[in-house]
């Protein structure tokens, strides 16, 4: 049997909060409870619009595009929310191509 964990995400910029289970990539569930804190794209590590730099806590991440996530990116904690799952709560902020569409 696997245990699902469940972890409170907070996006500071619109200061939304969701539940994200420990199975589920950030951007899948922020969907799937119908926020909208962090643009969505092609949801598989392609397009880059749903890049976050994480701010507080700890993550798992799936290999990621160089071409939107440089070494220094992913050292830093800038990962791409559609490749990473959460093994904490998180806070993390939209650096995202669409972060001005977020904020305005
Ligand atoms: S939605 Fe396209 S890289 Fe995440």
């Amino acid at each position: 049997m696997v245990l699902t964990e469940q972890y409170e995400v907070t996006i500071v910029d619109s200061d939304e909060r969701y539940i994200c289970d420990s199975t589920q990539n950030l951007l899948k569930g922020m969907v799937q409870l119908g926020r909208k804190g962090i643009p969505v794209g092609c949801r598989g590590g392609g397009c880059g619009v749903c890049k976050v730099q994480v701010l507080s806590g700890t993550y798992t991440s799936k290999r990621m595009s160089r071409e939107h996530v440089s070494v220094e990116d992913e050292a830093e904690g800038r990962v791409l929310a559609c490749r990473t799952w959460p093994t904490s709560s998180i806070e993390l902020q939209v650096v995202g191509q669409l972060q001005r569409a977020v904020t305005r």
